[in-house]
């Protein structure tokens, strides 16, 4: 479903600064949302996305209010929505600041976990289309890391919020669910466009890719994204957001049936889940 008209407006790739980046002013793809990505805490991501044509504008995740209130005021937005992408405390430890300077912005949050979600004014859960002015996110559930984790997927927009599941050259940690669980969340977001942005709730690019290049050895296109990586790194700047088709390319966790990891796992013809499941006990270890 795309809109009929696109307000001008676009999006760069890849991010040029530690303390912020704005994915606008580009000339490489048209959008109606902003989005803005900075860091909180020590590694996690802070993200606001900002509707051009109503000013509507959603924080994806409300880790630490600081710097939430810095971004806001940067960019001259007025915070409307807040989405939760799951319960853990870095994600939600700011609602409450939030919500005491912007009273009227609404709290959304999976409906599966609304007795360890901060108040919600919206539960939701699969499919659920979230207004934002006049653009619009869908919710997917997407269970693993923990079993009420949401992403938010801007269709319009070719892009995805998605918390603490699909990490670039990793993913999270199988907290609450099951490996198979996980599996097939990760191939879920694997099946979205390729050309759809990755906003991920972590900057562990690096340490994934150290544990990537040991299981994906042969794999040309991740020893280009790690020297990328490694050279953004100490530059200072942010490897996210990343897309679908450069994690379906390097990251070993949505490559568990590809021929080279199982080679190198010792795993030639083994299922996928398996495939994955090792690959995730391995890094739990790494
Ligand atoms: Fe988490």
């Amino acid at each position: 479903m795309r809109r009929e008209q696109e307000p001008a407006g676009t999006v760069k790739l890849f991010p040029r600064s530690d303390a912020s980046a704005s994915f606008d002013g580009e000339q490489e793809r048209a959008m109606t949302v902003e989005f803005y990505e900075f860091r909180c805490f020590e590694d996690n991501f802070g993200l606001l996305a900002h509707d051009r044509a109503s000013g509507a504008t959603v924080a994806l995740d409300a880790p630490e209010a600081g710097p939430i209130f810095a971004a806001l005021a940067e960019k001259g937005w007025t915070l409307t929505d807040i989405w939760l992408t799951h319960h853990h405390y870095d994600h939600i430890d700011a609602v409450g600041e939030l919500k005491a300077r912007f009273p009227q912005a609404r709290v959304v949050g999976a409906r599966k976990d609304i007795h360890r979600l901060p108040p919600l004014d919206r539960a939701v859960g699969e499919g659920d289309i979230l207004p934002l002015g006049a653009s619009s996110a869908v919710a997917l559930e997407t269970p693993g890391h923990t079993l009420g984790h949401l992403a938010y997927y801007f269709e319009d927009d070719d892009a995805v919020v998605v918390g603490d599941t699909l990490f670039s050259l990793g993913c999270g940690r199988v907290m609450e669910g099951t490996m198979p669980m996980m599996h097939q969340t990760l191939m879920r977001l694997a099946g979205l466009p390729g050309e759809t942005l990755v906003f991920c709730g972590h900057e562990y690019t690096a340490a994934n890719a150290r544990f990537a290049a040991t299981v994906d050895p042969e794999n040309p296109l991740l020893a280009e994204r790690i020297r990328e990586v490694t050279d953004l790194r100490a530059r200072g700047e942010f490897t996210l957001p990343t897309t679908i088709a450069r994690e379906r390319e390097t990251n070993p966790f949505l490559r568990a049936a590809n021929p080279q990891v199982q080679k190198a796992l010792g795993l030639e013809f083994a299922d996928p889940v398996e495939v994955f499941t090792i690959l995730r006990e391995r890094k739990n270890r790494f």
